[in-house]
């Protein structure tokens, strides 16, 4: 099922929850290839429920240009989806960004402990901010037991970890393998 709005989602999660039944999340900005469906198929084997949500996250794009260009697939990505897993333990949450930010699109701000100050977090001022605002509200909302993370984007996977941490969060962080295409791209 697709829901559009975190209020339609947590009605949903709800009654999971009462059910006592296991969900795995995968978030993604959409554009879905094979690496995100490795993650999805790791968060099947662990859990009754996956949950994708879809979303393009504006806060944690430092430059304009890069937000407008990135592709946004929302119906393929859905079909991809339901296509390997079906649909009957599968849920979308395909939100737009007022469903997030309401009128106000700014990111928070994290402390983790310096891991955003070296690597990619040096060049891209403020990315890792919006990572964290997007994931809290999404970690509030779909209320995972696990959450999957690609390990090639391993600056990331660590700070999400520290995230998790500060904010006590009950979610299980699971990094999952570089999936490589034949010639090597990760
Ligand atoms: O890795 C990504 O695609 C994004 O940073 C994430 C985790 C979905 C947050 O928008």
């Amino acid at each position: 099922m697709v829901f559009q709005t975190h209020k339609e989602l947590s009605t949903k999660i709800e009654s999971l929850k009462n059910e006592n039944l296991k969900i795995g999340f995968v978030p993604t900005m959409g554009a879905l290839h094979d690496g995100h469906i490795s993650l999805m198929q790791e968060a099947m084997k662990s859990n009754d429920i996956l949950v994708v949500s879809i979303f393009v996250n504006p806060t944690q794009f430092d430059n304009a240009s890069d937000l407008s260009q990135y592709p946004r697939t929302v119906k393929n990505d859905t079909n991809l989806i339901y296509n390997h897993f079906g649909k009957a333990n599968v849920m979308i949450y395909t939100p737009n960004v007022e469903d997030i930010y309401g009128n106000n699109a700014v990111a928070k701000s994290y402390k983790y402990d310096g891991l955003e100050q070296v690597m990619e977090g040096a060049n891209r001022p403020g990315h890792f901010d919006g990572v964290g605002t997007i994931l809290e509200f999404l970690f509030q909302k779909v209320r995972p037991d696990h959450a999957y993370f690609g390990e090639k984007d391993f600056q990331q996977l660590q700070i999400v970890k520290k995230l998790v941490e500060k904010l006590h969060s009950p979610v299980k962080i699971i990094g999952c393998p570089i999936k490589r295409e034949p010639h090597g791209l990760a």
